[in-house]
């Protein structure tokens, strides 16, 4: 086996003493503590200005260690995890005590994933806790694909981030859980919903719920920029907003329009690939987030594959500027 690396010992050092650390994912980077340390949890929802009411995931090495925190994984989602793990899969199970009622928002199920970023498999598989960890980023932003975003909005306030390169998936991971003998998705993620259905049947999408206590981090608006982001026709809002005057950035699927500057418009794959656009998708945000308009236009993408995900978050980032 190879070395372990002394980002990851260090890592494990802050982590011991109930610090937080930045770490990387093959969705997104997560803002990471002590699971079962009561104190490193509620640091990260005061890091993060997160509502108490949000539960998060708990990460870590092994299917076989997921039963460490939960009564039982049902028969039913059991061919999920030995597919999807390590990976962008998390499943909703009913919770051992073991787990503190911060992490779960004192809701009886927790939240567990097993990622599949290499650094971060070497890290767990060190740890004798699990980690809890929300995206690394503040409340209502767009999530983190790289250690430079992490430093952008959270690096003065937490000591380490172990730098993992960029994102290979882009996405939040795809939420799962049972009802009443039904696979239900919570949140649409790095998973294909088709290869869930593959191995489970038919599924129940139930994501828009800003209501619903059963997923309560799904919020409508969400992922949001903080320019007014607009979703339609990228022909129409071009001409619309060129007449109008009002400076404007582009995130289309792959068109390139001649009459903006280059350099105010991203396009996320040439080649149409939706995996290709969901690991672009967030970093691509952030870019124009922070150029020089006011007017972010972009557009839906087939609902195919990842698709469906990527429109999620383009929906949720846009409902705020309705
Ligand atoms: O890909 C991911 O899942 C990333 C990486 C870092 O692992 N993490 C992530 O965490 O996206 P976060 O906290 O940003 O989103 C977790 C979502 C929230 O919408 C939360 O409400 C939901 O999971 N959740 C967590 N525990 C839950 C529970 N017990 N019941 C229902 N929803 C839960
Ligand atoms: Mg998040």
């Amino acid at each position: 086996m190879a070395e372990i690396g002394k980002d990851i010992f260090k890592a494990k050092a802050i982590l011991e003493q109930g610090d937080l650390v930045g770490i990387p994912t093959e969705t997104v980077y997560g803002l990471a503590g002590n699971a079962l340390n009561p104190d490193a949890v509620a640091k990260i929802f005061e890091v993060k200005n997160r509502p108490n009411f949000d539960p998060l995931i708990i990460h870590t090495s092994s299917m076989e260690r997921v039963l460490e925190f939960t009564v039982q994984i049902p028969d039913i989602l059991v061919p999920l995890g030995e597919k999807f793990w390590p990976g962008p899969l998390t499943m909703l199970l009913p919770k051992k005590s073991i787990v503190p009622d911060l992490v779960t928002s004192g809701l009886d199920t927790v939240a567990v994933r097993v990622p599949s970023h290499p650094l971060t498999r070497e890290l767990l598989s060190i740890l004798d806790f699990p980690l809890a960890a929300p995206s690394a980023n503040p409340f209502g932003y767009i999530s983190p694909t790289q250690a430079s975003h992490v430093n952008d909005q959270l690096g003065e306030k937490i000591p380490y981030i172990l730098d993992g390169g960029l994102c290979e998936v882009g996405l939040e991971s795809t939420i799962v859980g049972l009802e009443n003998g039904e696979v239900f998705i919570y949140r649409l993620g790095g998973l294909d919903v088709k290869d869930i259905e593959g191995i489970v049947g038919k599924v129940k999408i139930m994501t828009h719920s800003s209501s619903n206590p059963k997923s309560p981090g799904m919020l409508k608006s969400h992922y949001s920029p903080k320019k007014t982001f607009v979703l339609g026709d990228l022909e129409l809002l071009v001409e619309e907003y060129l007449s109008k005057g009002i400076p404007f950035g582009v995130l289309s699927f792959s068109d390139e329009f001649k009459n903006v500057p280059q350099s105010l418009q991203i396009q996320l794959s040439q080649n149409r690939d939706v995996k290709e656009a969901a690991k672009k998708l967030f970093a691509s945000m952030r870019a124009l987030d922070t150029m020089d308009v006011s007017v972010i236009l972009s557009e839906l993408l087939p609902e195919l594959g990842l698709g469906r995900a990527i429109n999620d978050r383009l929906r949720r980032a846009a409902v705020m500027n309705d």
